[in-house]
């Protein structure tokens, strides 16, 4: 399973790459604004050289199909580790397959997001979807299972044998990635806040607080023998 960082913020991306645990990074406009990449062009460039040659998911903006598909190659242009976001769906509920499958046959990347049903992930892998991210939070916002339908999505591509990948995104608790990861997700990406929220455990605190203690015991112990020794 692989994790992504869900972030635009190049100080936390660098953090936890240096930690050895991140195999890529995904953005979308909303993540850019909140994380002052007002220059999406820009900061996705210096988001994809910090850890090229991991991917970095970028998005198309724009309703419009053939316009999304000359932007996607713009953003694809910017560097060899960018992977365009097309959504399943434009905002009038166009689908955005043909789009994909375009992308893809040049040999473009395509990360098909904001998907939120079954039937997107079947009808994007047959589009060729490089990857397709489900919304966690977003499906369970609605009242569905999550983790039913990455269980389904990931079962379902391995038994007919299709490449696409299933992200997970739309991460909200700390339980929403354990329960992406037992589903099967191939991916899991992470807004940083959790990463943290990952790693650390008050118990695991204590317990190296006393073994830390107990060792300056010990040595304190020694240097009372060794002085008594010499007595
Ligand atoms: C990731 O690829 C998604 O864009 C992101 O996780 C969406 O998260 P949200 O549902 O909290 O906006």
């Amino acid at each position: 399973m692989e994790i992504f960082i869900d972030s635009a913020n190049p100080d936390e991306i660098r953090r936890w790459l240096e930690y050895g645990v991140v195999d890529g990074v995904t953005t979308n406009p909303s993540i850019m604004l909140k994380d002052d990449g007002y220059d999406m062009e820009r900061r996705a460039k210096e988001i994809a050289a910090l850890i090229y040659p991991r991917p970095v998911s970028v998005e198309v903006t724009t309703n419009h199909l053939e316009q999304m598909i000359e932007e996607a190659r713009g953003l694809a242009s910017w560097a060899p580790n960018i992977m365009v976001k097309i959504p399943v769906i434009n905002e009038y509920g166009e689908p955005c397959l043909g789009v994909v499958r375009t992308l893809v046959a040049e040999g473009i990347k395509v990360n098909m997001t904001a998907c939120l049903s079954f039937g997107q992930v079947v009808l994007g892998a047959k589009a060729g979807a490089t990857y397709i991210s489900i919304f966690a939070g977003r499906v369970a916002d609605e009242g569905h299972d999550a983790s039913k339908l990455i269980r389904d999505a990931v079962e379902w591509l391995a038994g007919w044998e299709y490449h696409s990948k299933i992200i997970v995104g739309s991460i909200r608790e700390v339980t929403n990635i354990q329960d992406a990861a037992l589903a099967g997700a191939h991916v899991i990406t992470v807004p940083p806040q959790f990463m943290g929220k990952l790693i650390d455990h008050h118990y695991s605190r204590a317990t190296v607080q006393q073994f830390n203690a107990d060792a300056q015991k010990a040595l304190a112990k020694m240097g009372e023998l060794r002085l008594r020794a010499k007595v």
